[in-house]
């Protein structure tokens, strides 16, 4: 086990992932709330930070349990932390020391292992490491950054200027697997196989012969934590997949049939015209959402009630909904959780949470899914807005809209699909826009809705770029939506990164 201490980086999870990436397990914790079990604890990772060490209101913990007992690698802000306190000297920087380097001097030492002279690294601060501290001893340095990586002698205590973490550090995850495998001697055995093991055998003892009710939306983490409850406690786990009426064409019973061939104890309900009639005429964005929102609790609480003693709520949260972040105040800022907040909750909120994924990155739940064997039609859906194509119908929203915007959808993602184009694409949709424009077909004159389609590549959702699909692909896609949906005259494709746009349109 690894701990991560944050002092508020913009990368600290890339760190995590890094780690998890060697099949370590690791954890993030806030510098200020280092974990009192440090025995569990093989090796530190200190992160870089948005501070300047010399800065009174910077992060300054007391390390004194962790420096020369445990093996300790220091990133970026922590480098000049071990410095400015230990002999050393920080002082602001008056080159660039932002972007790609290249490492001109590397020692021969254990933490260097396999990189060479030249290897690209990413630098990103703006103070600078003038002295090192004592017993400091240079292991690289780039052209304008001297200090860019030393060790303590008598500690396994090692420091880097630059991010090994971003991916634009060619050897950064040789220098991790450096630091933790060949220096801390932590062993690589987190992998999807044994975190289902482990998994499966702690729900078994959690939750015994408990019942457990789960919210199935289609998505790959409810899915995959339906999987491990179904493995730990079969029967006992009542899972319920709500039809909003707002899912794309046929997915509530093609996804129903793939849940019930999983052998999972699912209750399809079909909630669709409870829905519909609470948005018809709905235009503004936020007010579907308040709506979809306020329904789902409804038809959900109605379910969870015909289960008889049902004793917990099972959740799909994954890890980078449950990390505490430092704020930029240097506190940590305050996490609050559902089930801490019971008063005029729907009783299902009241329910004890078990949270399966909890540990788990995105592209781990992907890797548990699949090393289940996990259906890939599954695994690799694109994501899919909770409010569905509510939030793709621009201004107000009726039956004939969702039906006129589930064939175009359609149409476009099983094109993608025929096209091995699915899996190039992060998330891909249709919009229906409020205009009518004028068109001709055959030889009369039409006024009839205009669609947008949208393809973005990403990571996370938080950035995302327009997919440059073939233009063949996109001139029979538009072909076949005009002339197959009654209704539409009219395709564009939306060719705007986010930001400034963003990927849905409401
Ligand atoms: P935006 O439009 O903010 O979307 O660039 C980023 C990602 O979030 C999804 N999204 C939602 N998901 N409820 C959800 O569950 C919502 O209200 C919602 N709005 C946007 C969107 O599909 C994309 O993946």
């Amino acid at each position: 086990n690894v701990l991560i201490l944050d002092f508020g980086s913009q990368y600290t999870q890339l760190i995590a992932r890094r780690v998890r990436e060697l099949n370590i397990y690791c954890e993030i914790h806030p510098y200020n709330k280092i974990p009192n079990h440090l025995e569990n604890y093989h090796a530190v990772i200190l992160s870089g930070s948005p501070f300047s060490v010399r800065a009174e209101n910077a992060p300054h913990p007391d390390l004194s349990n962790i420096r020369g007992k445990k093996p300790m690698l220091a990133v970026c802000y922590g480098a000049q932390y071990l410095a400015h306190f230990s002999g050393g000297e920080v002082a602001p920087s008056n080159t660039r020391e932002y972007g790609r380097a290249n490492l001109s001097f590397v020692k021969e030492d254990d933490l260097f292992n396999g990189i060479s002279k030249g290897s690209q690294v990413w630098m990103s601060h703006s103070d600078t490491i003038k002295a090192l501290p004592t017993n400091g001893e240079l292991l690289a340095s780039t052209h304008d950054v001297e200090n860019a990586a030393y060790k303590i002698n008598g500690e396994k205590t090692y420091a880097l200027q630059f991010h090994p973490e971003v991916y634009h550090s060619t050897d950064g995850k040789q220098l991790l697997e450096n630091f933790l495998v060949n220096i801390a001697g932590v062993k690589q055995d987190w992998t999807p196989q044994s975190f289902v093991e482990e998994t499966v055998d702690e729900l078994k003892s959690k939750l015994g012969n408990d019942k457990v009710v789960l919210g199935l939306s289609g998505g790959v983490d409810s899915s995959v934590a339906a999987m491990l409850l179904h493995k730990a406690i079969g029967e006992n786990l009542y899972c319920i997949f709500v039809n909003n009426g707002l899912l794309r064409k046929n997915e509530f019973t093609d996804v129903l049939k793939q849940y019930e061939g999983m052998g999972l104890n699912v209750k399809g309900v079909d909630a669709s015209a409870r829905f519909l009639d609470a948005l018809e005429g709905v235009s503004d964005p936020e007010k579907k959402r308040k709506i979809i929102g306020r329904v789902f609790i409804e038809v959900f609480d109605d379910e969870a009630h015909a289960i008889k003693d049902v004793k917990w709520l099972a959740q799909g949260t994954i890890y980078p909904d449950v990390i505490e972040s430092v704020s930029a105040t240097g506190g940590p800022s305050a996490t609050i959780k559902s089930h801490h907040n019971v008063g005029g909750l729907p009783d299902f909120m009241k329910l004890k949470i078990v949270e399966p994924l909890k540990l788990l990155f995105k592209d781990e739940v992907r890797r548990v899914g699949a090393s289940m064997g996990m259906d890939k039609n599954l695994l690799g859906r694109h994501p899919f807005p909770g409010p569905g194509l509510a939030i793709r119908i621009l201004g107000d929203l009726t039956r004939e809209k969702v039906r006129i915007l589930q064939e175009v959808d359609a149409i476009f993602i099983n094109n993608l699909k025929s096209w091995e184009l699915y899996d190039q694409v992060w998330q891909a949709g249709a919009m229906l826009l409020p205009v009518n424009s004028v068109g001709v077909m055959g030889d009369e004159r039409t006024y009839e809705k205009c669609v947008a389609l949208r393809a973005v590549e990403s990571t996370d959702g938080m950035t995302a770029d327009w997919v440059n699909l073939p233009y063949e692909f996109l001139q029979k896609t538009s072909n076949e939506i005009i002339n197959k949906v009654k209704g539409v005259n009219r395709v564009v494709y939306d060719i705007s990164s986010k930001p400034p746009a963003t990927i849905e349109w409401e």
